[in-house]
């Protein structure tokens, strides 16, 4: 096979696609379906000025993320950083971003917490929170109710601080926090302070639950490994910011976006409430369709590697565009279209792949089947209440979604 240069000399690389602030508001930028058949592995710019490249179709995104020799390291020299990769700050990187063999031996320090067995056992619990919920949206009837704040971001926000044993009094503080972090936007010093104020808060928790830890996430860190000398105080604070971080937004955004595709689409809604046992493939199409870590992830090569015939040397970074291969017609017939009896919907890769593929998977699953199913017995007439124009769509962040969703039914 030959090594071709992915872009002619001297041609200036186009900036990362983003989400068009117009046209069909689930659907990926379309100059990914465009690249995927002509320049599917292709350099493109970065807002400070770098250059990176982008992959696009499914098997060559597959190839990146099952090599080992593309690092998760974002303090590497070349590494395609975004603001929510966190500049190259040293400090509480968290397991996400590091290589074997740390990620490893810390990744196992909480691998049996987020197991299937483990999570379904938890079904019933998060049936009830859900129940709760609908329960008080239900006393609302009349008036419009913002989706996310009643719904999507309560469930996952309760269920990880139970979880983890973060009282969840203190939601306003990491939901606020998180969404700075998590914004493509705002300056680097406005997320620097809630950077330092999240570790500063998580470091006062740790060091309260080292009083009295309790029995849960942090606190077994804390008896198992903290107090055996396998890790530190402020291991214990970076696995608590990672599993806050990653535990709420994501499921939120994502139960955000499958209600409203679900209300757009009344077909598919009537026959997930005729059959509701097409539920769990149906989030799988889901998950597949939307795709919310719009530019990511991101590795750098730590060797000179060929990816379908093109060079990535040692010290180049790639961006690897999940939302388009998720849209790969190679793999997904009829991608652009939303099919929730789609056969292989769960070979998406919307929770990664390889070894950081997505540890919190199983929950979020059942988080997703569990509201969405809910949300379809209880409320069926659920509907947006302003037109899906007026809807404020997260394209200024690193997770898509919904910033507010007026409902009413
Ligand atoms: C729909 C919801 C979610 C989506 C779409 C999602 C997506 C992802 C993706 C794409 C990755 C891979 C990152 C990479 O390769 O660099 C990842 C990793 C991770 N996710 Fe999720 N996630 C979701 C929910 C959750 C939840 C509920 C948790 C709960 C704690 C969680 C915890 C994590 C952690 C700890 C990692 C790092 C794994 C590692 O580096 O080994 N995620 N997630």
């Amino acid at each position: 096979m030959t090594i071709s240069p992915a872009a002619p000399a001297g041609t200036a690389p186009e900036p990362l696609p983003v989400q068009p602030p117009s046209g069909c508001p689930f659907d990926p930028p379309a100059a990914f379906g465009t690249l995927r058949t002509e320049r599917p592995i292709s350099k493109i710019s970065l807002p400070d000025g770098s250059w990176t490249w982008l992959a696009t179709r499914y098997s060559d995104i597959r190839a990146i993320l099952g090599d080992l020799r593309f690092s998760s390291d974002t303090t590497l020299h070349g590494y395609p950083l975004s603001g929510m990769t966190g500049g190259g700050n040293t400090e509480n990187r968290g397991f996400i971003r590091m290589d074997p063999p740390e990620h490893t031996r810390l990744r196992r320090m909480v691998t049996r917490e987020f197991m299937v067995k483990r999570v379904e056992a938890l079904r019933p619990e998060i049936q009830r929170l859900t129940d709760e919920l609908c329960d008080a949206m239900e006393r609302r009837t009349g008036e419009d109710v913002d989706l996310i704040e009643a719904l999507a971001l309560p469930v996952p926000s309760l269920v990880i601080s139970l979880l983890l044993g973060v009282p969840y009094d203190d939601h306003d503080v990491f939901q606020r926090l998180t969404g700075t972090l998590l914004s493509r936007t705002v300056p680097d010093d406005e997320r620097e302070a809630a950077r330092v104020e999240l570790r500063d808060y998580l470091d006062q928790l740790v060091t309260a639950k080292e009083a009295a830890p309790g029995d849960d996430i942090l606190g077994r860190l804390i008896t198992e490994q903290q107090r055996t000398g396998e890790i530190s105080h402020d291991d214990v604070a970076a696995f608590a910011a990672l599993l806050l971080i990653a535990g709420h937004e994501t499921t939120a955004n994502m139960i955000g976006l499958s209600a409203l595709t679900l209300m757009l689409d009344p077909g598919s809604a009537e026959r997930l409430r005729q059959e509701p046992g097409l539920i769990r493939g149906a989030v799988e199409e889901l998950l597949r369709f939307h795709s919310i870590i719009r530019n990511g992830p991101r590795r750098v090569a730590t060797a000179d590697i060929e990816i379908d015939g093109h060079l990535i040397r040692a010290g180049e970074g790639v961006v690897t565009a999940v939302p388009s291969a998720n849209r790969d017609e190679s793999v997904f017939a009829d991608a652009d279209r939303l099919d929730v009896c789609r056969p292989n919907a769960q070979h998406h890769v919307a929770f990664g792949y390889g070894i950081h593929q997505c540890l919190g998977q199983a929950l979020a699953r059942v988080e997703l089947q569990v509201v969405i199913g809910t949300l379809l017995r209880r409320f069926p007439a659920l509907r947006p209440a302003v037109p899906v124009e007026e809807i404020p769509f997260r394209t200024d962040m690193a997770i898509y979604g919904c910033h507010a969703l007026p409902v009413t039914w």
